[in-house]
């Protein structure tokens, strides 16, 4: 999508008016598609519905701009809350988290503390913890958290974006831990300097980083609604004797989920990123922004009676 189209979709998605309207009625008239609800009541009966469909499931707690220890705070317990429903309710799931919601902006340290206490109730219940990638300016903290959790136990894993130059070195030594990393493009707006700025080095870089975490014998979640990466995925373990085991396919969800069925159907893993939560407006607007298509989608529902 052209970046001025992008830019009128975040400017009137930004509109008080449209803003307000669509966080009264927007679940129902499209946001329901790429959003699993607002509670974790309707985040667990998604996870079911998609583990019924052969699809696990990582889930995330929506919510932006944590400034506070309160609010980071909080966000951790409601991870807490995930964890134990995903335990309770025996649901084929794992979670994702995002450094900046836990504190990462305020204390690092806080961020870790947070961190600490997901990952000993994950631990009882034998749940993964995912830490998603944001920005270049938190890939070290980042990292660095991931590695001091990771040396406490191995429940824990990262994400590792193609775009970035750095990425093939930082893969390395993950791989020498022999740690679980998901490999993304990468949805951040980076300068030329820190990341490449053609879709076809991108993509070429991803494919790399693919070949590097499965020939390294590290396990490797491949997440991407791109058909031509994932047919590359497919070939390179045919070719190599990859067992099915040591890697999955990840999407998003309400982002191609035909595509998501088949991948299963294959007898590929495949897991569906579902988000959640009250603060659900901002993703909602960055998936419309990803695709023309998508606004259609939200305006053909608004002119049904
Ligand atoms: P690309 O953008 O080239 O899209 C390929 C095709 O997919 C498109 O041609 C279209 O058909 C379809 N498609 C893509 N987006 C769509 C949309 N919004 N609606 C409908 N169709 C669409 N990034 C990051 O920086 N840190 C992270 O931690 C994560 N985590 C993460 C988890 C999971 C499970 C996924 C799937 C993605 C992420 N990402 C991420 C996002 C990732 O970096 C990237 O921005 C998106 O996945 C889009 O890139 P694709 O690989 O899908 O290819």
């Amino acid at each position: 999508m052209s970046s001025l189209a992008r830019k009128a979709i975040l400017s009137l998605a930004g509109n008080r008016f449209v803003t307000r309207v669509m966080t009264r009625h927007g679940l129902k008239i499209g946001a329901g598609r790429f959003v699993a609800g607002v509670t974790l009541q309707d985040a667990v009966a998604v996870t079911r519905r998609l583990n019924d469909e052969g699809l696990a499931v990582t889930l995330d707690l929506l919510g932006e701009g944590v400034t506070d220890r309160d609010g980071a705070r909080a966000m951790a317990e409601g991870c807490a809350g995930i964890l134990e429903a995903i335990g309770r309710e025996k649901l084929d799931a794992n979670l994702s988290v995002k450094l900046t919601q836990l504190g990462l902006a305020v204390d690092p340290e806080a961020a870790m503390e947070n961190m600490v206490y997901l990952q000993d109730i994950a631990r009882q219940a034998g749940i993964f913890i995912r830490i998603d990638m944001e920005s270049s300016d938190v890939t070290d903290v980042t990292l660095d958290i991931v590695r001091r959790l990771y040396a406490r136990e191995r429940n824990v894993g990262t994400v590792i974006q193609a775009y970035l130059y750095r990425s093939p070195k930082d893969l390395e030594e993950l791989a020498r831990l022999g740690m679980n990393v998901r490999l993304v493009k990468g949805a951040y707006l980076e300068p030329p300097s820190v990341a490449y700025p053609k879709k076809a080095d991108v993509d070429a870089a991803f494919r790399r980083l693919i070949a590097q975490h499965l020939s390294a014998g590290c396990y490797t979640a491949v997440a991407t609604h791109d058909d031509a990466i994932i047919a590359f995925t497919e070939s390179f373990v045919k070719e190599k004797g990859i067992p099915r085991d040591q890697f999955e396919f990840q999407m998003l969800y309400g982002i191609r989920p035909e595509r998501q069925r088949e991948l299963a159907r294959a007898g590929y893993r495949t897991r569906v990123y579902v988000p959640f939560g009250s603060d659900w407006y901002p993703y909602f607007v960055r998936r419309l922004a990803e695709r023309p298509a998508n606004v259609w989608f939200v305006l053909a529902n608004l002119m049904k009676p």
